[in-house]
């Protein structure tokens, strides 16, 4: 190790309380992108992101206009012969809903047990301020970064980064890199650090049903006509059959079967599926027959009803027949699915099972491509090292169930490897009341981040 890293390893040591502090700061933003009526606490997110960016020492820090929301932008060149990072995450977060089951309010960051609670606090505020810090770190105590480095954070990503391929490729020249690197994914388990090598892809629906122009006297009218709640309902139920397996025609074409030794390497990780099941508070297990767990969330597609809605559902009885019922559906992809193609099957196939009794609508929403790389490259070897590091312990090899729509994007048009190494937990309640970060975690994680320019640089 060099001397000038232990010099700024001990500075994000001396200021460990000082980061969190301003991390608190961050996280009091409420930023939330799907809500309309946060747009301005969006903003200032994003410029909170570009004032952190500049006190670290950055240069050209610049909030770009897309048609969304802002991207924030700053980079650091002065490494001139070295690789550069192009560095990616999101200042925006998910709602907060339902915020009655919050244990503290969730733009007040709160500390307990050594864990910072907040929306945002893994997904990915958190995460995002870890390497602006191993930057300041390595500004203030280093003289200068050991590589070059762009930062890219977008306030888009929770709603399906619809703006980002466009600026993506509309910026080839500015996004100009040698590697990307992003933390916002989590750890296998506490204690376990992970490197993801693949992540699905998505597609998502909205499924609008109509009976009648209007709600109906369900005495007056009930058996005169369809149901829409029932129809929609019937309709769901034929998505998938009781083994789990997915029933739209073609839409196991394109998967990329499993590789044994994919399956062999992750029968040896630490996989406890009885306190899974138990954290959970599931029951018991269900998914794709002829699969592990780790298998169906890493590795195999699945269709899930997220959202359904129709006819009276306040306190007491009402008889009523509702007019219309709606449900949103997606469907997470792996490799090789495409969602466009997923999609007009999806579509083909609700329209044939659809009765003609009822009018149905759907809509596309968002989606994003599933993505997987080799990981036998220099830079995933580089942040490696760097893990363990930070951590005392290299890394293991994981996919993840989750979607990061832009990482297919930068592969596609860019053309460059990507190297995914999170800090999060699996229990940190990301999109859920109560998301937390770690904060062993997010200090180790500067850590790393601050050995990962350097043995980037030494690639
Ligand atoms: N950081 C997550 C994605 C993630 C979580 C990847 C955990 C791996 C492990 C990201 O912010 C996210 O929530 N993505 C959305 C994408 C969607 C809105 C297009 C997702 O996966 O639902
Ligand atoms: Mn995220
Ligand atoms: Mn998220």
């Amino acid at each position: 190790m060099s001397a000038g890293l232990n010099n700024v390893v001990d500075y994000i040591n001396v200021h460990r309380d000082r980061y969190v502090d301003e991390l608190k700061q961050y996280l009091a933003i409420p930023s939330v992108s799907a809500l309309p009526e946060h747009s301005a606490d969006v903003r200032r997110a994003a410029e909170w992101t570009a004032d952190a960016l500049r006190t670290a020492g950055m240069d050209n820090v610049r909030l770009i206009d897309t048609p969304g929301n802002p991207v924030v932008y700053g980079d650091w060149l002065n490494a001139p012969g070295k690789p550069t990072i192009l560095f990616y995450g999101h200042y925006d977060v998910q709602p907060v809903d339902p915020v009655n089951l919050w244990t503290s309010p969730p733009f007040e960051a709160t500390v307990r047990d050594g864990e910072i609670y907040a929306r945002g606090a893994a997904d990915d505020k958190g995460q995002v301020f870890m390497h602006i810090k191993a930057i300041e770190a390595h500004l203030k105590q280093g003289g200068g970064l050991p590589v070059n480095i762009k930062f890219f954070i977008e306030g888009e990503e929770e709603v399906g980064s619809v703006h980002l391929d466009d600026f993506v490729r509309d910026h080839k020249d500015d996004l100009k890199a040698d590697v990307v690197v992003i933390s916002d994914t989590t750890m296998f388990d506490r204690g376990v650090p992970s490197i993801c090598y693949s992540l699905r892809g998505l597609a998502y629906f909205q499924i609008d049903v109509r009976g009648s122009k209007s709600d109906l006297h369900s005495g007056v009218f009930g058996g005169a006509v369809a149901n829409p709640a029932i129809v929609l309902t019937q309709i769901l139920a034929q998505m998938k059959d009781r083994g789990g397996r997915i029933k739209i025609p073609g839409f196991y074409d394109d998967v990329r079967p499993l590789s044994d030794e994919e399956r062999a390497e992750w029968k040896k990780l630490p996989f406890n599926e009885t306190r899974y099941r138990k954290d959970l508070g599931a029951p018991k297990l269900f998914g794709e027959s002829g699969y592990t767990t780790l298998e169906r969330v890493w590795a195999r597609p699945t269709l899930d009803v997220n959202g359904l809605y129709s006819g009276f559902t306040g306190e007491g009885a009402k008889t009523v027949l509702p007019a219309t019922a709606m449900a949103k559906v997606s469907m997470r992809l792996v490799p090789n699915q495409d969602p466009q193609k997923i999609g007009d099957l999806f579509e083909d196939y609700v329209r044939k099972i659809a009765p003609k009794t009822v009018e149905v609508k759907v809509t596309r929403m968002h989606g994003g491509r599933p993505w997987m790389t080799e990981f036998d490259n220099k830079f995933v070897r580089a942040a490696g090292r760097a893990i363990e590091q930070g951590f005392g312990k290299s890394p293991v090899f994981v996919r993840e169930g989750g979607s990061i729509p832009v990482v297919a994007t930068f592969e596609r048009e860019l053309r460059i490897p990507t190297v995914l190494f999170g800090v999060g937990l699996p229990d940190e309640n990301a999109h859920a009341p109560d998301e937390k970060l770690d904060l062993g975690n997010f200090h180790n994680g500067i850590i790393a981040s601050a050995y990962l320019y350097q043995e980037i640089a030494n690639t």
